[in-house]
């Protein structure tokens, strides 16, 4: 029998695969503290995270029995990847479960922000009628700045089209032949950031993408900019964006994640051209299902020594 460890909340239906295989024991635990892991790792011999648990050279270390650890969504960030490939612990994703709903998310931020709906609720709860402060914008005609045209990139971009926005895209990979069938018009960094009047971010938080939008791309942008980050904290530089906004030269932002998580003491959370929600871009029912099913798939593979694809 091969154990295997949940420890963050994962779709029930998504998990149907482990729980109906003979071969398989799951348990499932969550909101286990590192020393907690670090106690029971040792017991099983795959462990299938989201995104609370952090999978840290001390868990890895102790995972004595452990083959792989699979991780219900994109980023692999919260996993430790050096110490696992050094232990020949595979390490697995599901990179294209949750692609839609993340898309949807950004495409719903990008029009909360431009017509203000969570400021005019905010205002509308607290009693008032007030149809003067939230005049919005129009998307239509607009150009939408994509930086990153992978999975996400590109679904936001598709949906930017049905609007009729033009389209400007920065992806070192881009090529000019795919730029076309996409209709969007691809770019340097310093073009998309001049050229926009939405900027949408839908890179991985690398070394490269770090601080990609910082002050000096904030110097050369357009007077009432608005930016969404559905992606990871940090491609934006937090506290340039909180200057940029605060000196008038950003009209909003919306933001799905964030440099720490959760972001408590984030001065940006005191800003009302900022509407945020709690790292929600995979939140859905289908996209759940559909990255806890990728991902059990290809643990079992990797347990029954089969074929498989890892992160
Ligand atoms: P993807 O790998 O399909 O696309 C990423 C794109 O970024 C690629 O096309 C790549 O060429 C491009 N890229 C890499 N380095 C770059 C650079 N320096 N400058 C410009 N472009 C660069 O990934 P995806 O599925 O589209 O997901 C993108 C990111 O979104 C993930 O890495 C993850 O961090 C984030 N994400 C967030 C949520 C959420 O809940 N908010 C959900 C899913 C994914
Ligand atoms: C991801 O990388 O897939 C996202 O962070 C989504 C998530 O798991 O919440």
């Amino acid at each position: 029998m091969f154990k295997i460890l949940v420890s963050d909340p994962l779709s029930e239906v998504g998990l149907q695969k482990l729980l109906e295989a003979t071969d398989v024991e799951v348990v499932q635990k969550t909101g286990l503290k590192e020393e907690e892991l670090v106690q029971i790792i040792p017991e099983f011999d795959a462990l299938l995270v989201r995104s609370q648990t952090k999978v840290t050279p001390a868990i890895i270390e102790a995972a004595s029995r452990l083959k792989a650890i699979g991780r219900a969504g994109v980023g692999v960030d919260n996993i430790n990847i050096q110490a696992a490939t050094s232990k020949g612990i595979v390490v697995i994703n599901a990179p294209d479960g949750n692609t839609i709903s993340t898309a949807e998310h950004s495409f719903a931020m990008i029009m909360a922000l431009a017509r203000r709906i969570p400021n005019a609720y905010h205002s509308m709860m607290n009693g008032q009628w007030d149809r003067k402060s939230f005049v919005g914008v129009e998307l239509n005609q607009k150009v939408l700045g994509v930086v990153g045209l992978g999975r996400i990139g590109t679904e936001v971009a598709k949906r930017a089209k049905a609007f009729n926005m033009k389209v400007v895209a920065y992806d070192p990979f881009l090529t000019e032949e795919r730029a076309k069938k996409l209709g969007v018009t691809p770019a340097s960094i310093k073009e998309l950031v001049s050229q926009a009047d939405f900027i949408t971010t839908h890179t991985p938080l690398t070394k490269e993408t770090k601080y990609l939008i910082s002050t000096k791309e904030f110097a050369l942008m357009k007077d009432g900019v608005r930016i969404i980050n559905c992606a990871r904290g940090g491609i934006i530089e937090e506290k340039a964006l909180y200057e940029a906004i605060v000196s008038g030269k950003v009209a909003g932002a919306a933001l799905d994640v964030f440099e720490v998580e959760p972001p408590m003491e984030n001065p940006l959370l005191k800003l009302p051209k900022v509407i945020v929600t709690p790292h929600l871009g995979a939140s859905t029912v289908e996209a759940q299902e559909n990255v806890a099913i990728d991902v059990s798939e290809e643990i079992l593979h990797v347990l029954r020594e089969q074929p498989f694809k890892n992160a």
